[in-house]
């Protein structure tokens, strides 16, 4: 049941993008000490008017919490207090979820961008520069999560979050503090700079697992069969390529260990980029190989095998 009066709260932190990242990230950001739910964390609504959302998580080890989170409306002036907002959405989504909320938020709000692939940083940046007290982090993350239904998710696996500051003023201690506390020892939240090669290296691990999972319609672990290493390597080495034009100098050996240990951790599941081909959702190649190959042209580089890639996903949505 949704509550419709507008509920009090007091918003800190806010995420936008209530998939199954973002119900994780509220229900870590509120729980990061037992038995003291934290109140100041809320969900942003694509709605006008804020509302009361009962949530349920399934948290790692199977126990089910129920809550229930302000979903705070795009309209509601308490927007003004946030400090960190946490965006979640999908790549090919940042900019236009979040560019219209920047005038809306505290003058010193911090933004942090938690998404797969590469881009929307460059748009963001742009937009924040007529808000000189607010600041930019980029990040990514290995958590897993699974949506069991829109307010139920299930955590599913455990792994690092990575982050830095990119642009602008950097994130508070207090709120640095607030997202430290969500690590423990299975999921350890590191702090890199400069923040961009840590991406580049995840965009490896996307750029391999998600377009050749979604073509051949198969489990992340069947990439490690030898007749995908050759593709594998010519992937890594065309995009290690594009990122030392771009300043980062990525070394292909420990890019490729660094590939297959994920493709081994992971090898029971179907990556993202499978998952939106078979249900039909827009994919975010255009953030991954389609990223690759946009950087390969600002620098007059030819990446055939990535160019590949991008097309013949694209052409599958
Ligand atoms: O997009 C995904 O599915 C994940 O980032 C990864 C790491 C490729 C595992 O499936």
């Amino acid at each position: 049941m949704v509550h419709t009066t507008a509920p009090a709260c007091s918003p800190n932190i806010a995420i936008l993008g209530a998939g199954a990242i973002g119900q994780l990230m509220y229900h870590q950001l509120c729980h990061t000490s037992p038995n003291q739910p934290s109140h100041d964390v809320v969900l942003i609504s694509r709605q006008s008017h804020t509302q009361l959302q009962p949530l349920r998580f399934t948290d790692i080890k199977g126990q089910i919490h129920n809550t229930d989170a302000v979903l705070l409306g795009t309209k509601d002036p308490r927007l003004n207090e946030v400090k960190l907002l946490l965006v979640c959405v999908k790549a090919y989504q940042v900019e236009e979820a979040l560019i219209p909320l920047l005038s809306k938020l505290s003058p010193q709000c911090h933004i942090i961008l938690l998404h797969n692939g590469l881009g929307p940083h460059i748009a963001v940046s742009t937009a924040l520069r007529p808000y000189p007290e607010q600041g930019l982090t980029l990040g990514t993350t290995s958590l897993a999560a699974l949506a069991i239904n829109q307010w139920h998710i299930k955590h599913t696996g455990v792994g690092v979050t990575q982050l830095g500051h990119y642009c602008g003023h950097p994130l508070a201690n207090h709120l640095h503090a607030r997202i430290q506390a969500i690590a423990s020892q299975e999921q350890p939240v590191e702090w890199h700079q400069p923040v961009l090669a840590v991406l580049w290296q995840k965009l490896a691990v996307n750029a391999v697992i998600n377009p050749l999972t979604a073509l051949h319609q198969c489990a992340n672990g069947q990439l490690a069969d030898d007749e995908y290493r050759e593709q594998i390597t010519l992937i890594i080495n065309e995009l290690v390529a594009v990122a030392q034009c771009d300043g980062i100098e990525l070394d292909p050996t420990l890019l490729t260990e660094r590939v297959y240990k994920v493709i081994a951790l992971t090898s029971a599941n179907f990556s993202s980029m499978y998952q939106d081909v078979t249900h039909h959702r827009t994919t975010e190649i255009d953030y991954i190989n389609g990223y690759i190959c946009q950087r390969a042209q600002h620098h007059k580089l030819n990446v055939p095998v990535n160019q590949c890639l991008a097309t013949k996903v694209a052409s599958l949505s």
